[in-house]
């Protein structure tokens, strides 16, 4: 095969994947909102960002549209990922906040919401800013550190793998 018709069929290979990325935009469910359905533009190529994660095999999950999430307090949100090939891979409810840095800038603070003692799912407790475990009653702070007992370790920190994209914020996870 001469060099131009690799490069071609290469390129082919990511925007097909890149396509399928675009279907997990769409699919994805928030559990305090419905995210991107209406959103995004039928006919949006895949950016970027979504090419380069199918070329590296990630799988991507929608959490919302940023305007939404951006509270000052956690956001539940049940993240579904989908392969390159818009196949669901599992879900995970997460919580997501905003953090504000200054006027223009801030940073995205997101946390599994399954408990590391049992695997419960958490809640907020607004007022206390912290996170409660309503089975055996552990607590984690903000950051998810533990507060108590009987939870020993820190909730999971996704915070480093979610991205901004088209007014949407998403979340890789390698496969
Ligand atoms: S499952 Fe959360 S404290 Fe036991």
């Amino acid at each position: 095969m001469n060099s131009d018709r690799r490069d071609f069929l290469q390129k082919a290979g990511l925007l097909v994947a890149g396509a399928s990325l675009l279907d997990i935009a769409r699919s994805s469910t928030a559990l305090a909102q419905e995210p991107g359905k209406d959103d995004e533009p039928k006919d949006k190529q895949p950016s970027q960002k979504e090419i380069d994660a199918a070329a590296k095999g990630e799988w991507i999950a929608v959490l919302g549209k940023v305007k939404d999430l951006n509270e000052k307090e956690p956001v539940l949100v049940k993240a579904v990922f989908l392969d390159s090939l818009g196949n669901e891979q599992g879900d995970e409810k997460i919580f997501v906040r905003w953090v504000k840095i200054n006027e223009d800038t801030g940073r995205w603070i997101i946390k599994g919401a399954t408990c590391t003692h049992l695997k419960c799912t958490i809640e907020f407790t607004p007022g206390a800013d912290r996170f409660v475990c309503p089975c055996h009653g552990s607590e984690y702070d903000l950051e998810g550190e533990v507060l108590k007992r009987p939870s020993r370790k820190p909730l999971k920190d996704y915070s480093e793998h979610s991205f901004e994209d088209g007014g949407m914020l998403k979340l890789r996870r390698n496969s």
